[in-house]
């Protein structure tokens, strides 16, 4: 596989006439990676949660925010309306809005959020983007997932994980690893159509990352921050590689660790399984499987 070049300090191709969607963007990863679309002439449609941070991210591109709380599905039926209706192609959807949730919650839709917000929410909406996507040749869907995967164990019996004892971390590791077996059904079953799907670990990126957690602020609001951690800038770069590379196809269905090949769970592996987890997930959300 091709190492292209880092896109956190080189210049991206013009992307003048291509939509970029990117979720997550009021912050961080969403935040840059949003900045530097915008910049190489992309229309960079921004979405957030919060109405303030998202404005502000807007208004700094000078495009209209969309909101939507990923806690709600209505939230996100009603944000695939408006992308529906805003763009006429969709090169991009960058589905990477998520979090760490310290402790356990239910979303409006009854679900356990960290599934929802980093899981069911991207899979709801890409699905209802999907034949925008099949429409626009070389569309990509792209999804921030992460190295913590490895600390995920997937129950498609059970994928609120009501029968276990809730460890943040560990409902976090799941939903990155049902991001990377999201994307590889997802590939699977838009072969032939031009879409590609990539998944991606962005590394450990300075952020509002685990904002609400004790555990994740030791690392990520503390002096340590400066020594682990790489800029959201740098951070981006595997999301703004993937948008851009020439051969999306070479890494449809991929999992990558910034710009090559990544660790995934054995269960990422299990093709039986990212069907069912497909049908569970479509269920979960109401649509047909
Ligand atoms: N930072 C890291 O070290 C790291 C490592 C591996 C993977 N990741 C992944 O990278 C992605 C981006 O995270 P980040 O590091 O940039 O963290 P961040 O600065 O906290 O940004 C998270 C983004 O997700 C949005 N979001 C959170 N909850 C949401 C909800 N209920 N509905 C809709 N949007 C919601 C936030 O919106 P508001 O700001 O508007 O609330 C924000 O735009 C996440 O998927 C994360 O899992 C991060």
């Amino acid at each position: 596989m091709r190492t292209p070049a880092d896109p956190s300090t080189d210049a991206l191709p013009r992307l003048s006439g291509r939509t970029a969607v990117v979720t997550g963007a009021s912050a961080g990863i969403g935040a840059a990676a949003a900045r530097r679309l915008a910049a190489a002439g992309a229309d960079v449609v921004p979405v957030g949660r919060s109405p303030e941070r998202t404005a502000a991210i807007a208004r700094e591109l000078g495009v209209e925010p969309l909101v939507a709380d990923f806690a709600r599905l209505d939230d996100v039926r009603r944000l695939a309306d408006r992308l529906l209706q805003r763009c006429a192609r969709i090169d991009v959807l960058a589905n990477n809005a998520g979090g760490l949730f310290p402790r356990r919650e239910a979303t409006a839709d009854g679900h356990e959020k960290t599934l929802q917000v980093n899981h069911l929410a991207p899979f709801l909406l890409t699905a209802l983007l999907r034949e925008r996507l099949e429409a626009t040749p070389g569309a990509r869907v792209i999804t921030t997932s992460s190295a913590g995967n490895l600390a995920g164990r997937i129950d498609v019996d059970d994928l609120d994980g009501a029968r276990r004892r809730y460890s943040s971390f560990r409902a976090y590791g799941t939903s990155k690893l049902l991001n990377i077996v999201f994307t590889r059904e997802l590939s699977r079953r838009l072969a032939g159509t031009g879409v590609s799907a990539t998944a991606f670990h962005p590394g450990p990126v300075a952020t509002d990352f685990g904002r609400d957690s004790r555990a994740a602020g030791l690392v990520y609001r503390t002096p340590l921050r400066r020594l682990l951690l790489v800029p959201a800038e740098a951070g981006a770069a595997p999301l703004l590689s993937l948008a851009t590379r020439p051969d999306p196809q070479e890494v449809d269905g991929a999992y990558l660790e910034r710009f090559r090949p990544g660790r995934a769970h054995r269960q990422a592996d299990d093709a039986d399984l990212a069907r069912a987890v497909w049908e569970r997930s479509a269920r979960m959300v109401g649509l047909p499987a």
